[in-house]
């Protein structure tokens, strides 16, 4: 995020941290065995279907893994955009899963069924995330999920207490009013952290924390 706590330039566009950010955050999806993102981020960023650096693919295939994590989107009301590249086919690599509430549009739910795995996982508008992941480590064997944002999804997952840690970069920059308002975007208790690990490389801050406190 931005010094101004902005995780989004107003007008879009290119992304904002280092190349060592970059890297880290590679680092994390390769450590992952699921990724998990909000709609709105698939429909703003349309992130590639392959996230992955090619040594860090390699090194998961060495070690038995599939070369990428497995993609898990959350929409409840089925926005997600079924021409997104993160759903288009990849090889052997298995095809993403997309959770949307008990009501989402059949229409909607259709089109988006022919690209992924569409799992109906909750109530009227929204999912139950804590069923999401049960599922998730049940059926798909999913144990480590790195929840990559935006706000919205991340605010969800810490209120319903599913977070054990947050990676945090601060980048040596503002962004200003008008894109995205904050890396957790929703109602949600005080909730206390403590910092397991902090540095500083040419300005940026990269912290990690463990949700509660000592
Ligand atoms: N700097 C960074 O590291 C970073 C990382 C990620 C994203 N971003 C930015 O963040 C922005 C998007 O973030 P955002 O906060 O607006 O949205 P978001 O969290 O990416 O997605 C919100 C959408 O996710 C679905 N959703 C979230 N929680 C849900 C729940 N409990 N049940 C059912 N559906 C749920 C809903 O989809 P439906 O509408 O289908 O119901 C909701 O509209 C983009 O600008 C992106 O570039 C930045």
């Amino acid at each position: 995020m931005s010094v101004d706590g902005r995780i989004a330039p107003p007008a879009g566009g290119a992304g904002f941290g280092s190349r060592r950010d970059r890297r880290r955050l590679h680092e994390a999806r390769a450590a992952a065995d699921a990724v998990l993102l909000g709609a709105a981020t698939v429909a703003a960023d349309d992130p590639p279907g392959s996230v992955l650096a090619d040594d860090l693919r390699d090194a998961r295939r060495g070690e038995g893994r599939s070369a990428e994590p497995l993609f898990v989107i959350v929409s409840g009301r089925a926005s997600c955009p079924p021409a997104a590249r993160l759903l288009a086919p990849r090889g052997e690599e298995r095809r993403p899963i997309v959770c949307v509430a008990a009501d989402a549009p059949a229409d909607r739910v259709a089109a988006l069924s022919e690209r992924a795995e569409v799992r109906r996982s909750g109530g009227s508008g929204s999912v139950a995330l804590d069923r999401v992941l049960e599922e998730l480590a049940e059926r798909d064997g999913i144990r480590r999920l790195l929840c990559e944002g935006g706000g919205v999804v991340n605010a969800a997952m810490l209120a319903a207490g599913l977070v054990d840690e947050l990676l945090v970069t601060v980048a040596p920059v503002l962004l200003g009013a008008g894109g995205s308002a904050s890396p957790v975007d929703g109602a949600l208790p005080r909730t206390s952290l403590t910092l397991l690990e902090g540095e500083v490389v040419e300005g940026e801050v990269f912290a990690r924390y463990r949700v509660g406190g000592v």
